[in-house]
């Protein structure tokens, strides 16, 4: 912990209690997918690794209604709240959200290379969705037209980026977020992530001069979050 980033291992359904009233500028989060129940597990080739199909224990249970009230508690009323959102999702969180704020949208990344079907069946998973909310006179920080529609093209997390050691399924992409904590929220801001994984969220944020605190169950992706920030 420092003055600009805090780190919780815990739930967050119960860390957040922590936080007092109207304190945070951002909240930017990615939470369980609940897509447990669709998945066929990793894809096995006889040639070639198994793939990574998303698939990870704790991608159990999951319902933006039990955040509801501790978001909005939390949440300063110049705030904005993005979470990535599956498909599956993307219904409740606009029943439970919409009318909670002024404004609710969606935002696309196009992921430039996702995951490829070798079997040719079906549409590329090359799209992810971000549910968008805020009220009047929420920190906006509007480009020019052009850059602002709501898409965004990345390549999914590679390279050196990417922590080897615990793998994360769902490793966020630093750009991506930077490009998001960019427009919604200002240098100094407070921003959220109570589902952190590895702490990307986190990352993007101090590389942007924000102050972070991140949220984290998994023993092991927070060890990692913690040595990515460089912080104990
Ligand atoms: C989709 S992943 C986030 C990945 C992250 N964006 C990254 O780039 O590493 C969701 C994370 O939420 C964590 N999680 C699940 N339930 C939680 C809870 N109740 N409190 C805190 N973290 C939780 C999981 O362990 C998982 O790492």
């Amino acid at each position: 912990m420092n003055d600009r980033l805090t780190l919780y291992h815990g739930d967050s359904s119960e860390l957040l209690k922590n936080i007092p009233d109207n304190q945070i500028d951002f909240i930017l989060t990615d939470p369980p997918y609940n897509l447990g129940p669709y998945s066929t597990g990793n894809m096995k080739f006889g040639w070639r690794s198994d793939i990574n199909n998303d698939l990870a224990e704790w991608d159990g249970k999951f319902d933006p209604a039990d955040y509801k009230d501790e978001f909005l508690r939390i949440l300063k009323p110049s705030g904005n709240l993005f979470s990535f959102c599956s498909y599956n999702m993307l219904g409740r969180w606009h029943e439970v959200f919409d009318p909670l704020f002024d404004t609710f949208q969606y935002f696309i990344w196009h992921k430039t290379n996702p995951v490829p079907k070798f079997r040719k069946a079906g549409f590329l998973n090359s799209c992810e969705m971000i549910v968008c909310m805020w009220n009047k006179g929420h920190t906006w920080n509007f480009g020019k037209q052009s850059e602002m529609h709501n898409h965004f093209e990345c390549p999914i997390c590679m390279g050196l980026e990417r922590v080897k050691e615990p793998k994360h399924p769902t490793q966020k992409p630093l750009k991506l977020l930077k490009y998001l904590i960019g427009i919604a929220s200002n240098e100094n801001n407070l921003v959220l992530d109570p589902f952190m994984g590895v702490g990307s969220t986190g990352v993007a944020a101090m590389e942007l001069n924000r102050r972070f605190i991140g949220i984290e169950l998994d023993k092991e992706y927070f060890k990692a979050a913690q040595k990515r920030l460089k912080i104990d």
